[in-house]
């Protein structure tokens, strides 16, 4: 179960997703980038609000959920999508292709959400003004990495999964 990160000032609620619906598989994966891209606007927030810590205890809660969010979607996508994809009629080598990148993209984006957790949170527990600079530069890098990656599988996959399912 994870915590909804609400972008206003700094709200962060518990309100998880519920994937017992009986959704469609589109549907979930909206859902999971619906909570990826909440995560990037949380941390785009708090990027531009640096060095200034909005709000400890809710920047906490984000690092402690930074990792989960990420490998969640992924774990989805990898284990579930992907291989109804396969049902596409498409070419298989542009497929494979394809998802072999996201595949890698996934790989790094789980570092980089370890790496900018432990780096978060180091800076929380000492916030050295010198640091907030990098601090912020790697939050962007981050957040604007799976935005980039959400919005190619919005124009790829979901297509594709139209052409694997066209019921
Ligand atoms: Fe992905």
């Amino acid at each position: 179960m994870f915590l909804e990160i609400i972008i206003g000032v700094n709200i962060v609620s518990d309100v998880a997703l519920d994937f017992t619906k009986n959704i469609s598989i589109d549907e979930k994966l909206l859902e999971h980038h619906q909570l990826l891209l909440k995560l990037c606007s949380s941390l785009e927030k708090i990027a531009d609000s640096l060095p200034n810590i909005p709000n400890v205890q809710e920047c906490l809660v984000i690092c402690r959920d930074i990792f989960p969010i990420v490998k969640n979607a992924h774990n989805f996508e990898e284990k579930i999508l992907f291989p109804i994809l396969h049902k596409a009629k498409e070419d298989k080598e542009t497929l494979d292709k394809n998802l072999e990148r996201l595949c890698y993209e996934h790989w790094e984006d789980e570092s980089f959400a370890e790496e900018i957790s432990d780096a978060f949170r180091a800076y929380i527990n000492q916030p050295i003004k010198a640091e907030a600079d990098k601090l912020a530069y790697m939050l962007r890098g981050f957040f604007e990495g799976i935005r980039r990656h959400i919005a190619f599988e919005v124009e790829y996959i979901l297509p594709l999964l139209k052409k694997s399912n066209p019921s």
